[in-house]
């Protein structure tokens, strides 16, 4: 018992990315169920797939998993339609012994163990079987302009699926056939079978067994898998921070990466940068990572004159190293001058890309002190910060 996945195609309905059989899912490239579902399966003793002739390191990577199996060939190279790349992959086949084929889409990564059964058990009965599914929508033919036609009888109509379960030797005989034919216009090998005069059966196949096709399909799974991500991480935290830094001689001050025009500069051994100071310790403080001066020592000369960007990504690479992500960043500038108003959305913007995050999640605000104390008396800014992050949760809770 042999299966062949189908995985030469291009995913062109798919949209911008990867080949569809190569974009993850649960963690690992679709390609990857396939090869687990029928190296898996107790009746399967080989397996081989068809892939593009471009798409060996991506192979390899979706095959790392089962490297050490035996009873995974080596790839064959697929075709320009997906019935030269079964034809190819049949050939690839020849010199081995067996007696029913699998032939699958990799597109179909949700197929299971007892589909495959029933199809091996079809196949045995019946010689050609494939699974279809009731279609549950009024299915009518339409003409070139788009105007409906015929109503076909649902009842009698199906969807098909694969894995589809053939006689090896006819098969690849049947797909020979069709080749000295000029028949290249076969989209499924239950066609081409029964083209060719083999009995083929519409066995019962399973509903979750969708081809993944369509960008839309594709962000569902994207949003569903986010959702799932964040329900894991439930270990939320608040940090706070806070700095100061005296004004000197300048012309202009950076608040939250943006420099903004002043009649005097900020004096520090970095850039002086009191907002991204405060959200730095802000994070570090939500992770009990020390401080921002812990890191990166002020008698450090490395830091004279830095990009605190830096300082603030690094904090940012430390909640993204414990499995996290940051909830939300928000700070608040002391100070009676400059204004932060007009450069609220510029700070707010360039937070959220040093931090990667969505600009919905960075607030930026600004408040004098009535002139009181050191920020009344301008002699310099001070910025207070909290940031919320999410961990998975840990042990240690309790
Ligand atoms: N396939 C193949 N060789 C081809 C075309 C398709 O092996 N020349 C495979 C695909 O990789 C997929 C399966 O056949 O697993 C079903 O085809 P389809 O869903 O049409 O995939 P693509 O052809 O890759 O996508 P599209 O038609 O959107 O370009
Ligand atoms: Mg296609």
């Amino acid at each position: 018992m042999a299966a062949l996945i189908c995985a030469a195609g291009s995913g062109s309905r798919a949209g911008e990315g990867l080949p569809k059989q190569y974009r993850l899912l649960d963690g690992r490239p679709i390609l990857s169920a396939s090869l687990d579902l029928f190296l898996n399966h107790p009746a399967v003793s080989l397996v081989a797939t068809v892939i593009g002739a471009d798409h060996r390191a991506l192979y390899d990577a979706a095959a790392a998993p089962f490297a050490a199996s035996e009873t995974l060939l080596a790839p064959a190279i697929g075709g320009d339609s997906r019935q030269a790349s079964v034809r190819a992959g049949l050939e690839a086949l020849a010199e081995r012994e067996i007696d029913i084929v699998l032939v699958h889409d990799a597109a179909r990564p949700f197929a299971s163990a007892a589909l495959v059964d029933r199809a091996i058990a079809s196949a045995f009965a019946n010689g050609g079987a494939v699974p279809g599914v009731a279609v549950v929508d009024t299915i009518c033919e339409v003409d070139r302009g788009g105007g409906r036609g015929a109503t076909l009888d649902r009842e009698r109509c199906r969807a098909l699926q694969t894995p589809q379960a053939f006689d090896y030797a006819l098969l690849r005989a049947a797909h020979a056939q069709a080749e000295g034919a000029g028949r290249a216009d076969f989209t499924d090998d239950g066609a081409l079978y029964a083209w060719a005069g083999h009995r083929v059966v519409v066995f019962e196949g399973e509903t979750e067994n969708v081809k993944l096709t369509t960008p839309e399909q594709f962000e569902v799974f994207a949003r569903r898998e986010a959702v799932e991500t964040l329900l894991t991480l439930g270990d939320v935290r608040m940090g706070t921070g806070f700095d100061v830094h005296a004004f000197g001689p300048g012309d202009h001050v950076i608040l939250g990466g943006v420099a903004v025009p002043h009649d005097f500069g900020l004096s520090g051994h970095s850039d002086a940068d009191v907002v991204l100071h405060a959200l730095t310790d802000a994070v570090l403080g939500a992770l009990g990572d020390g401080d921002i001066g812990a890191h990166f020592p002020p008698s450090d000369p490395t830091w004279k004159g830095a990009d605190s960007a830096k300082f603030m990504a690094d904090a940012v690479a430390r909640v993204r190293a414990r499995g996290g992500v940051i909830a939300h960043l928000d700070v608040t500038v002391i100070g009676e001058a400059p204004k932060v108003g007009p450069h609220r959305e510029a700070m707010r913007a360039r937070i959220a890309e040093i931090c990667g995050v969505a600009l919905s999640r960075v607030g930026v605000k600004a408040t004098t002190t009535e002139k009181l104390g050191f920020a009344g008396r301008r002699e310099g800014l001070a910025a207070m910060a909290s940031a919320t992050i999410r961990l998975p949760l840990t042990e240690d809770l309790a």
